[in-house]
């Protein structure tokens, strides 16, 4: 079950938090994974030097995924170093959360560029090599659904990403490649303890919310992303996984 011996995966913005945590449970099932990152250099190797050290396989690759030459590059650390793509985890995400009054131009272009645009460049980059078989997961947000106040050009973003989602699993299904998103409730990591989530009040109304009583770890995350990449999930596309311990 879950076997990905022999696939080659794309991990973008996995240098922390949930995309580090794909990329090492990918490898840990057998796949060839390129951590992206955009500027934390420190945090790809440490990944990448968990998974070798644990026998697996995986390289680092710089790029900001807003970039369509970056984008290519990222797609091209793949090909260059293990000849095709297999699974494209779109994982790099920014998110920044302001009243309607505060919103400017800057904090809308940040959040639709990185999540939204970065996820077709590299999509679109991607794509081309990949065949019947091919697995693309969306990291989305369960925001696109609870849509919490302040949060309406995040919420905006991720209700994209699953508008594209769907779209892009109609537009790739004929070429055998399934297109499906997960879309956490809060996670612990890097990000959401900068963001001053971790201990908040915020947390604490998500957990009181949340029939499994927690907040969720990366690997919570990273256990649907291996099945979804896998075989096992080969009659799944289109699908929006809310995986957010029951949280609505
Ligand atoms: N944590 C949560 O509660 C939660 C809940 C729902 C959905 N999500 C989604 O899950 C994803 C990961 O969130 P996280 O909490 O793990 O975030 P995080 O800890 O802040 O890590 C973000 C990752 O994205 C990368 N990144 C940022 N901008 C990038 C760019 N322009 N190009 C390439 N990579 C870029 C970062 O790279 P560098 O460090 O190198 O800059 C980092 O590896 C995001 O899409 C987020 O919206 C998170």
């Amino acid at each position: 079950m879950n076997n990905l011996t022999g696939k080659i995966a794309i991990v973008t913005g996995a240098s922390k938090g949930i995309g580090a945590g794909i990329a090492t449970a990918l490898a840990a099932a057998g796949a060839s994974v390129v951590v992206n990152y955009a500027s934390s250099q420190a945090g790809a190797d440490a990944v990448v030097e968990t998974i070798t050290k644990a026998g697996g396989k995986a390289v680092t690759v710089q790029g900001d995924v807003s970039k369509a030459t970056e984008a290519q590059a990222i797609v091209d650390a793949a090909v260059n170093n293990y000849g095709k793509v297999d699974i494209l985890i779109n994982n790099s995400g920014v998110y920044e959360f302001a009243p309607l009054e505060a919103i400017t131009e800057e904090h809308v272009h940040k959040q639709f560029n990185v999540n939204v645009l970065g996820l077709l460049l590299v999509t679109q980059a991607a794509v081309k090599h990949m065949g019947s078989g091919g697995s693309i997961v969306n990291i989305s947000s369960v925001a696109s659904r609870i849509t919490p106040p302040m949060g309406s050009v995040y919420s905006g973003t991720k209700g994209a990403v699953d508008a594209i989602t769907g779209s892009l699993s109609r537009e790739l299904g004929p070429k055998g490649i399934r297109v499906n998103a997960i879309n956490p409730g809060m996670v612990a990591t890097e990000g959401t303890k900068t963001a001053g989530f971790i201990g908040s009040d915020f947390e604490k109304g998500s957990v009181a919310q949340t029939p499994l009583g927690r907040i969720g770890q990366p690997k919570d995350i990273a256990d649907i992303v291996v099945f979804l990449a896998s075989d096992d999930a080969a009659w799944l596309t289109g699908d929006i996984l809310i995986a957010s311990g029951g949280l609505r």
